[in-house]
């Protein structure tokens, strides 16, 4: 048991990558290491890249392994920071998307509804707006937006004039003000579902996530190698929904581009036609991995 995080699908994602003993691999979200060392287990000659943004994951740096590359940056910046060491292409790419369980079990950096923190939500601690910021001076269309973009509510402005209310007698500083704002609104019974899906809006918009992700998948289709492999672990459906059509049409629409002779134009061939989801077994020891997705894909 990893007290930092607990590998999700670590298996299934890691045959999905279908290594190479000497292929070069990139592992763009390091967390707790998990799938990182399971990667390096599989390498002889290869090598391996890691990213993560969140300097407290550096920790978890697996040292004396020169087949092994940690760089502390957002995953976005993929292409450039790999130019820099001198890689143009890899063998395959592995995302395990959104915050690890330490994100989580750090009561300081307001990730969790269960303690009372600093709104802060930032992965990486050198981002200028964290979730205080926010939520104190976004206007009321743009709070309207990331909470129908980044959390699907329905009636966004219910909760946008609520926190502009609340925020007109004292500052909204700590996760239990934010929760504060809707005890009084909120129905009980899913009172925990209801806050997840407001601290998810807000932590979404903090670390600009659906963006990175895109930036991302766009840089694969250019980093892999022709049957380099793309793993992708989502977690919320916003997520997924972009990897899904990623996957199938090279693009973010829900449609195939052809090219000027009517043919299709694919990056990729679809490995898994459904997402894989955690066995019962992972479920029952590891309740984190539930809302998890695996997508592969292979470059054509
Ligand atoms: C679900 S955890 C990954 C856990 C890891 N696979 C393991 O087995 O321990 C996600 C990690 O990705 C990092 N992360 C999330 N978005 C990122 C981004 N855009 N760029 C770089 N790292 C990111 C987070 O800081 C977190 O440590």
């Amino acid at each position: 048991m990893n007290k930092y995080h607990e590998s999700v699908l670590l298996n299934d994602s890691i045959r999905g990558l279908k290594i190479k003993p000497e292929g070069i691999y990139v592992d763009v979200t390091f967390g707790g290491g998990g799938h990182s060392k399971e990667i390096l287990k599989k390498l002889t000659t290869g090598s391996l890249i890691a990213f993560d943004q969140d300097q407290d994951s550096l920790i978890n740096n697996i040292q004396e392994d020169n087949r092994f590359i940690m760089i502390h940056s957002n995953f976005r910046h993929i292409r450039l920071k790999l130019q820099q060491i001198g890689i143009s292409m890899v063998d395959g790419i592995i995302a395990d998307l959104g915050v690890s369980s330490h994100h989580f079990s750090d009561n300081g950096r307001g990730f969790s509804l269960k303690y009372d923190s600093i709104i802060d939500m930032r992965m990486d601690k050198k981002l200028q707006k964290d979730g205080r910021y926010i939520l104190n001076t976004y206007n009321q269309q743009n709070l309207d937006r990331i909470f129908r973009e980044h959390a699907d509510f329905n009636n966004p402005r219910s909760i946008s004039s609520a926190i502009i209310e609340a925020r007109k007698i004292k500052e909204i500083t700590t996760t239990f003000d934010f929760k504060k704002i809707f005890n009084s609104i909120v129905n009980k019974q899913y009172e925990n579902k209801f806050f997840a899906r407001l601290f998810q809006a807000v932590r979404i918009e903090v670390n600009d996530e659906l963006n990175a992700l895109k930036e991302l998948l766009v840089q694969s289709k250019d980093i892999l190698k022709p049957s380099g492999r793309l793993v992708v672990i989502a977690y919320h459906s916003l997520e997924d929904v972009l990897v899904k059509r990623f996957m199938k049409f090279g693009n973010f629409l829900n449609f195939q581009e052809k090219d000027f002779f009517g043919r299709a134009k694919s990056s990729f061939k679809v490995i898994t036609k459904k997402p894989i989801i955690p066995s019962e077994f992972e479920l029952k020891n590891n309740t984190k991995s539930r809302s998890a997705k695996l997508r592969i894909c292979e470059k054509i």
